[in-house]
């Protein structure tokens, strides 16, 4: 029996036990997703621990991706330059770690918008957290001709940005002022809001898509509600969009093709049961 879980604190509401456990079932394969509140303290040993446990590996969740990277004997370059891991797996008695939040959110992308890298090659991505920084590096290895950031916390962009150029220095990078982002959508036609703004029970984000060009695509990484404020204003100005929840499905595919042998596949079908899932 091949065995996978989720670590993180609190991980009673992940949502990658419903993930795999679809999968499993899908593909009749003998295995078990489960979960385990882990603090970040304990991660490296819990780590350590779980070959001898049956364990293939583990997803990584809030607070513990900082950890966990620090667990890891090796990491892939996505999250070295993250510093932070979501996906684990063992190797030869090694303990591997990877990124994947920013590689689902593109495959969604090339799955709803194939062709999206030719047309809309000027992002621009609000905020500068843990999920601004999965998407910098995939979002770059496409080749935009821009990708700006805007982040109502200069501080925290700053770091980002400083990090982001050790790793790839000659990246068309730059910051746009928060305060000046309503004015500066004429010249961008990708637009991704990874703030927690639009978030059930957070206050919507305020942005005057009027500016933005007509091929332009409206993108969140918000997916309760999976129509954001944002998606729906975009919608009725005639653009393209891109919800959240494909980033956490396809986010998932490396994991399970690492621990359980077969590259799974994200269709309408677990689409439709993790929807159903999700808070009203
Ligand atoms: N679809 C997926 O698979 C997926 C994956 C990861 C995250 N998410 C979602 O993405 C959202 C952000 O997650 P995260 O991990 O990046 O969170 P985070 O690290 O806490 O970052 C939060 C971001 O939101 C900004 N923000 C929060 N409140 C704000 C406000 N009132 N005004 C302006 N900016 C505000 C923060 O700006 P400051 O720096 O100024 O505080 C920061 O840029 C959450 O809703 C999360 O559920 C989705």
């Amino acid at each position: 029996m091949k065995r996978a879980l989720v670590i993180g604190s609190p991980v009673a509401q992940a949502r990658s036990p419903l993930l795999h456990s679809f999968w499993l079932k899908e593909y009749g394969i003998a295995g078990e997703y489960g979960r385990e509140e882990v603090q970040p303290e304990h991660v490296a040993e819990f780590l350590r621990n779980l070959p001898a446990r049956g364990y293939a590996g583990c997803n990584v969740t809030i607070p513990d991706k900082e950890a966990a990277f620090h667990a890891c004997t090796h990491t892939t370059s996505r999250a070295s330059a993250l510093e932070a891991v979501n996906t684990i797996w063992f190797e030869n008695g090694e303990i591997w770690g990877d990124n994947t939040d920013g590689l689902g959110f593109v495959a969604h992308l090339d799955a709803v918008h194939p062709g999206w890298d030719e047309t809309n090659r000027h992002i621009l991505l609000l905020g500068a957290g843990g999920g601004a920084r999965g998407l910098a590096m995939p979002l770059l290895e496409r080749k935009p001709l821009r990708l700006a950031f805007s982040n109502r916390s200069e501080d925290r962009l700053g770091k980002l940005l400083a990090d982001l150029k050790k790793v790839a220095p000659h990246a068309p990078v730059d910051i746009v002022p928060w305060d000046a982002k309503d004015g500066a959508l004429a010249d961008f036609d990708l637009v991704i809001n990874t703030t927690s703004l639009g978030m059930q029970g957070k206050e919507p984000l305020s942005l005057d898509l009027s500016r933005l060009p007509a091929h332009a695509i409206v993108a969140d990484i918000v997916y309760v509600p999976l129509e954001t404020p944002l998606l729906a204003a975009a919608k009725s100005r005639g653009l393209r969009t891109l919800d959240g929840l494909g980033m956490l499905l396809h986010q998932a595919v490396p994991g399970f093709e690492k621990w359980f042998g077969r590259k799974p596949e994200v269709t309408e079908a677990l689409r439709a049961h993790i929807v159903a899932h999700l808070p009203k």
